[in-house]
């Protein structure tokens, strides 16, 4: 479970991005964020992978008060929490198998584990085909591909992604909710923040809606919008 009690974030040049936030997220739901931009959405997200730490109030990720953790715990959370950007990052000499490989390598997995993992995953994310391709050769919407089966080589509790179709076409951006859907389904708790709106309205989720640093509406199966 995920849970936000009275948080307020004011950074050091002193906005105040969240005012009073609570929120639970129980596991294997699927939420969606949404807000305009400046809403807060990305610090409510650093908050949970323990990037950034409230001002005052507290963030909880299963046993984990993630706002006082020291920096090993930190490291321990992140292997329940998988994160993906809007701007994915893969190191651009290695290809797919070698990226997904290499957040296998940096926890220390055994070789037999990423041997076994590694192709899962890529079938997973439909990239099998690809598994030898270098980032440059990739479309947008494999490259974001990637960063999702990256950010699963944990098998973590929960996936949070952050406008993770943000780079990408109307159809693309489909395809990538799909698959987002379809680790849920699995299990995963995900969370999402997004300015898709059509995506949002399709799937008829939870919506968490933020401005102005304030939840303003939360449903259980909501539209992007009031108006939508
Ligand atoms: N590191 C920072 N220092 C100061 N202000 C920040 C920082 N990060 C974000 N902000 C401000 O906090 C507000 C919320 O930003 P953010 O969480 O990125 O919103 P969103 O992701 O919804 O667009 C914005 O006004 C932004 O300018
Ligand atoms: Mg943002």
């Amino acid at each position: 479970m995920i849970r936000l009690e009275h948080v307020s974030k004011r950074y050091p040049n002193g906005h105040v991005a969240l005012h009073d936030v609570s929120l639970t997220i129980h596991r294997s739901e699927f939420v969606f964020l949404v807000g305009p931009s400046g809403a807060g959405k990305s610090t409510l997200i650093r908050l949970l992978y323990g990037e950034e730490r409230p001002t005052t109030g507290d963030v909880f990720v299963d046993q984990f008060r993630v706002n006082r953790l020291r920096r090993g715990q930190v490291a321990r959370l992140r292997r329940q929490l998988g994160v993906v950007f809007q701007d994915v990052k893969l190191l651009s000499n290695r290809t797919v198998y070698q990226n997904v490989a290499f957040a296998m390598e940096v926890v220390e997995a055994s070789r037999r584990e990423i041997e076994k993992r590694v192709p899962q995953l890529l079938r997973l994310v439909g990239l099998q085909d690809r598994q030898h391709h270098y980032p440059h050769q990739l479309s947008g919407g494999e490259q974001q591909r990637v960063g999702i089966a990256r950010a699963l080589v944990n098998n973590p509790h929960y996936l949070i992604a952050d406008e993770p179709t943000g780079n990408l076409d109307p159809d693309t951006a489909r395809g990538i909710v799909q698959l987002l859907v379809e680790i849920n389904r699995r299990g995963a708790t995900v969370v999402m923040a997004t300015h898709a709106r059509d995506i949002v309205n399709a799937l008829g989720r939870r919506v968490v809606a933020i401005d102005q640093g304030r939840i303003v509406r939360d449903e259980e199966r909501g539209l992007y919008s009031h108006e939508a």
